[in-house]
């Protein structure tokens, strides 16, 4: 059978392919199901930010870590960290990373991971907006510096930055996803925050 070339890049850095099509166990938690992202999509967003070695990029909700695999794939210079709160999908993603040392997960929320690290962080549609707009306080808090955001959502993220000081846009647009029924509109903004 053919393999599709998502699970085929998988299949190359991480051993086997990535858990997909689940239903999220976190809920309650304002978790959202842990989608990968298509390795399209972050050739896109993030095989564009020009990353150096001083660089260090947080995937906020890793899930079983596509975006981690991404990042050791392209080789991407700097380091990335996936925060992820669903304690068998970070053991997925922990499990396969261990041989990159490029590559950490930390099994936590996001909303208790100290953010001071990051030069970077990538947000695809992991949360409610209240869990969002808490995670945005916490970022304009404790930036050491400016911080590149890039996110992706199908349902609506701006109102969540409206009336935010020290932000400014660098690029917005769409991709049409594939969606349980049929394709699915997906919004990404690339922001800069400047502490
Ligand atoms: C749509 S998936 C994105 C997976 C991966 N970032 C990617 O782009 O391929 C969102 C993930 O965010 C996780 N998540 C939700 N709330 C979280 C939180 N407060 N802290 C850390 N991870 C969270 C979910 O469990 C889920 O795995």
């Amino acid at each position: 059978m053919e393999q599709s070339s998502d699970t085929q890049r998988d299949l190359a850095v991480c051993g086997h392919a990535l858990a997909a099509g689940e239903k999220t166990r976190r809920a309650a938690d304002g978790a959202h199901d842990p989608t990968p992202t298509p390795y399209f999509v972050l050739e896109d967003l993030l095989g564009t930010l020009d990353l150096t070695s001083d660089d260090h990029l947080l995937d906020v909700g890793c899930g079983a870590g596509r975006v981690l695999a991404y990042f050791v794939g392209a080789g991407l210079p700097g380091r990335v960290t996936g925060v992820e709160l669903d304690e068998r999908l970070a053991a997925e993603a922990a499990a396969w990373s261990v041989r990159y040392e490029q590559v950490r997960v930390v099994c936590a929320s996001a909303l208790d991971l100290p953010l001071a690290p990051y030069t970077h962080v990538y947000l695809f549609n992991p949360f409610d907006t209240p869990v969002l707009r808490a995670f945005l306080d916490k970022l304009e808090r404790e930036a050491a510096g400016p911080v590149t955001l890039t996110h992706m959502s199908d349902n609506g993220e701006w109102p969540a930055y409206l009336g935010r000081v020290g932000w400014s846009m660098l690029r917005e647009g769409t991709f049409d996803l594939p969606g349980e029924q049929g394709d699915c509109p997906q919004h990404f903004s690339v922001r800069r925050f400047v502490p």
